[in-house]
């Protein structure tokens, strides 16, 4: 246990889930993912941070056999999410003796989820503090990272930041703490767009909240641990905070080739006016890729053509993922084709409420484009630019 020693006394007990594809049965893993639990061995007391999801459950048990844990007075649940405490039950089971702490909305979570006895939790209010003798964790309440129930604790002597899905990455690794800074903030940039993105307002106040803190390491419960906690920070900082960039991210796609040559044509334009695109063929796209594009647009043109008279479920998918997302995306426009006629802009225009947009004149055209049709979509290029100067995106 030696490499997953954090210092004397802490160490990291979770499992890695190297061959996970689908998260939910929903995000896609294509690096896998871990579930870290950390075990604090104060003086006094002993207290094991999360757990595992349900599958692993055996892997914890051998790690804190490894390390001849005999007895686990407290069981700290930051996020009652089943990756973090899918393996509770079990673990109650060999340690009997320890209490299970959480908030307040986490202990109905876990008692809903789970036939634990309602004896075994203690609820702990913001910031306070609970004593293992020569060390100190205190509690603090941090909603909708990622349930509304969540919270972080942060181990006062150390300096360490217990952060659960918070700062995570759903990366597979033998290493403790982050090596390649490259491969991490991509992973870490994908996690924050599909869990963290839709609760970008309150997640600003959660990290003002964490401002007070010196933090010398963050162990997140994905993905490895950050030594160097403002690579993270930082990163965070400038994905909640800062104003779009200079991008068009173009999902799209194209039954018979003709809503593709308008794509085509629109991207070239696009670049013409000094815009960087990220176009997405929707038949084949990891959704993960298009979440971290979505991070950093200003604007969002949906390709489709027009199926049964409406979008093409593919781009139905895509809009609702992207309304879901909650990007700080500015501006959104439309392109595609019909055969003879249907309602896919109007189908398309309500399925996005949550995007705070300014809708851009969409460019639907019947059969193939023409020379008309390529004017419109100069003209969707140049008032597309137009935008983002106003912005102060292009110079
Ligand atoms: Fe990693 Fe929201 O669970």
């Amino acid at each position: 246990m030696e490499k997953r020693k954090i210092k004397e006394g802490i160490y990291s007990v979770g499992a890695i889930d190297w061959d996970s594809r689908l998260f939910d049965n929903l995000i896609p893993l294509p690096d896998g993912t871990s579930y870290n639990a950390f075990l604090v061995q104060g003086s006094e007391k002993t207290a094991l941070i999360d757990t595992v999801d349900v599958e692993m459950t055996e892997v914890l048990l051998k790690r804190l056999d490894q390390l001849n844990c005999i007895k686990i007075d407290y069981i700290i649940i930051n996020h009652a999410e089943q990756d973090h405490s899918g393996a509770l039950p079990k673990i109650l089971e060999k340690y009997p003796e320890a209490k299970v702490l959480g908030t307040s909305k986490c202990k109905t979570m876990l008692l809903d989820l789970f036939l634990v006895e309602d004896d075994k939790f203690i609820t702990v209010a913001d910031g306070e503090t609970l004593s293992l003798g020569n060390r100190t964790l205190e509690f603090i309440h941090a909603p909708w990272v990622h349930w509304p129930e969540t919270m972080l604790t942060y181990l006062q002597e150390e300096e360490i930041l217990f952060s659960c899905d918070l700062f995570g990455s759903h990366l597979a690794t033998t290493d403790l703490y982050v090596t390649d800074e490259g491969q991490v903030y991509e992973a870490a940039k994908r996690y924050y767009a599909e869990i963290m993105m839709p609760f970008r307002s309150i997640l600003k106040k959660n990290l003002e909240k964490l401002q007070k803190y010196n933090v010398s390491i963050i162990a997140p419960s994905h993905g490895p641990l950050y030594p160097k906690p403002e690579f993270i920070l930082e990163a965070y900082k400038d994905w909640v905070e800062s104003k779009p960039e200079n991008i068009v991210v173009l999902p799209y796609i194209s039954m018979h080739g003709t809503t593709r040559n308008m794509v085509e044509y629109l991207v070239d334009a696009l670049v013409d006016q000094g815009i960087t695109v990220k176009q997405f063929d929707l038949a084949a796209t990891d959704i993960g890729k298009l979440g971290i594009a979505l991070v950093d647009a200003a604007t969002i043109v949906i390709g489709s053509p027009t199926v049964m008279t409406g979008p093409h479920p593919n781009v139905v998918s895509a809009a609702y993922l992207a309304n879901a997302l909650r990007p700080k995306v500015k501006f959104l426009s439309i392109i595609g084709s019909y055969g003879w006629g249907g309602k896919m802009v109007e189908t398309l225009a309500q399925m996005i409420p949550n995007l705070k947009v300014e809708i851009i004149d969409p460019v639907v055209i019947k059969g193939f484009p023409d020379k008309d049709d390529y004017k419109a979509l100069d003209k969707l290029a140049s008032g597309i630019a137009d935008k983002h100067k106003e912005l102060g995106l292009i110079q």
